[in-house]
C-alpha cells in the first residue's frame, strides 16, 4: 500500500518537473553499430519528433551481439540499430531478437527484405556497402607505393607494416573481410592469405572504421575497409582513396533488430518503422556524413557513395556465414591460426 502511494507521488512530482511530457512518452535503449555521429543524430532526431526519450550506446556489431548474449535473461536493450548483417543473423538465430513485420516494408529495396526473410523477420537490411581498400594518396607517394588493386597486391612485401584492419571479435567489418576471402579462395587457402597478410599488419583495431581514420590521419598506407567510410574521409578533406579488389568484393547488408523480452516493446516497434521511413534514412548522410546505401528505395544513394551496381560483388552466402557456429568457428580459426601469430 505504501509503495503505491510513493509511486502516485513520484508521478505528481514528475508531472510537475519540465520535460515531463518526454517521461510521459517512455524511453528506448538504443544499442547501436554505425558510427558515433549517426548514432547519436538517430537517438535525437527520434526523441525530437516523438517525445520518447531516448538513450544510446555505441559499440561494434561483435561488441553488440556480445553485449545481448551476456544480457540475455535480463535484456537492456530495446532495439539493435546497424552493424553488419552476419552478427545480426546470429542474433535471431540465437533467439536473441524477435520477429516484426513493419508497414513500411514494401518500401524497402529486395535485399533488405532477404534479410527478413531469412533471419526469420527478426532482422532487416537498413542499408549496404561493400568491402574494399583505402588508402592515403600523400603517404603512397611519398613511399613510391602503387596503390593496391587487388587482394593479391595486399600480402607483397611492398606493403610490409603498410596494412592495418580490425579485429574480427569486435568488428563485423572485419568478420566480412575474412568471409569474402574463404568465399572467394576457399577456406584453407583463405587462412594462408590471412597469415601472409599478417606480416603486412601493423595494426587491428577494436572498430571497423579505425583503419580508415587512421588512414585519413596518415598513420597507415592501406586500410581493409568498407569503402563508402573512405569517400567520408575524404569529404572530410583527407588525402584519401579507394578500390574494390580486382578479384572481386563482399558486401554487408547492415541491419535492425528489436532484442527479445524488450522492456519497451511499443517504443522500439515506433523506432523500428521511423527508421525505416525515407527521411530517418537519409540522417546518416546528412548528419555523420555516411555514404551506404540506403534501404528504403524512397532515399536517394548518398552524393558521391559507391554506387554498389557498379561494383564486381561476389554472391554473398549470407545464411552460411550469418550462421553462429560458423561465425564464431571462423573467428576462433583467426584468432589461432592469425591474430596471435608474432609479426
Ligand atoms: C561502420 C560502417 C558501417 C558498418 C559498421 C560496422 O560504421 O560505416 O557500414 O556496418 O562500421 O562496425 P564494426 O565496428 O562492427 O566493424
Amino acid at each position: 500500500m505504501a509503495k503505491r502511494w510513493h509511486g502516485a507521488m513520484f508521478g505528481v512530482l514528475l508531472a510537475c518537473l519540465p520535460g515531463a511530457a518526454a517521461w510521459a512518452q517512455g524511453s528506448l535503449n538504443l544499442y547501436c553499430s554505425v558510427q558515433v555521429e549517426w548514432c547519436q543524430a538517430v537517438a535525437a532526431g527520434f526523441q525530437r519528433e516523438t517525445g520518447i526519450r531516448a538513450a544510446m550506446t555505441q559499440r561494434g556489431s561483435g561488441e553488440s551481439l556480445a553485449a545481448m548474449r551476456a544480457e540475455a535473461q535480463n535484456p537492456r536493450g530495446d532495439v539493435w540499430f546497424g552493424g553488419t548483417g552476419d552478427p545480426h543473423l546470429a542474433a535471431a538465430e540465437e533467439n536473441l531478437t524477435q520477429a516484426y513485420e513493419s508497414a513500411l516494408n514494401p518500401q524497402l529495396q529486395p535485399w533488405a527484405l532477404n534479410q527478413w526473410r531469412q533471419s526469420g523477420q527478426r532482422a532487416i537490411g537498413i542499408y549496404a556497402g561493400a568491402v574494399g581498400f583505402g588508402f592515403n594518396t600523400e603517404l603512397l607517394a611519398r613511399r613510391g607505393l602503387a596503390a593496391p588493386a587487388c587482394w593479391a597486391d595486399l600480402v607483397e612485401p611492398r606493403f610490409l607494416g603498410e596494412v592495418q584492419m580490425a579485429n574480427p571479435a569486435s568488428s563485423g567489418t572485419a568478420y566480412v573481410i575474412i568471409a569474402t576471402l574463404v568465399q572467394l579462395q576457399g577456406e584453407d587457402a583463405a587462412f594462408g592469405f590471412l597469415r601472409r597478410l599478417h606480416a603486412n599488419i601493423n595494426a587491428y583495431s577494436r572498430a571497423g572504421t579505425g583503419p580508415i581514420k587512421a588512414v585519413a590521419r596518415g598513420e597507415t598506407a592501406v586500410s581493409l575497409s568498407f569503402v563508402h567510410d573512405a569517400v567520408t574521409e575524404r569529404n572530410a578533406g583527407f588525402p584519401v582513396a579507394w578500390a574494390t579488389p580486382c578479384e572481386g568484393t563482399g558486401y554487408e547488408i547492415g541491419s535492425m533488430s528489436i532484442l527479445r523480452g524488450a522492456r519497451n516493446l511499443a517504443n522500439a516497434r515506433r523506432f523500428y518503422d521511423w527508421a525505416l521511413a525515407a527521411p530517418a534514412q537519409r540522417l546518416g548522410f546528412e548528419a555523420g556524413g555516411q555514404l551506404q546505401t540506403p534501404a528504403n528505395r524512397a532515399a536517394p544513394l548518398p552524393p558521391g557513395a559507391p554506387d554498389l551496381s557498379q561494383l564486381r560483388l561476389i554472391d554473398y552466402d549470407f545464411a552460411r556465414y550469418g550462421r553462429s557456429a560458423e561465425r564464431r568457428r571462423l573467428i576462433e580459426r583467426w584468432e589461432r591460426e592469425v591474430g596471435t601469430l608474432p609479426r
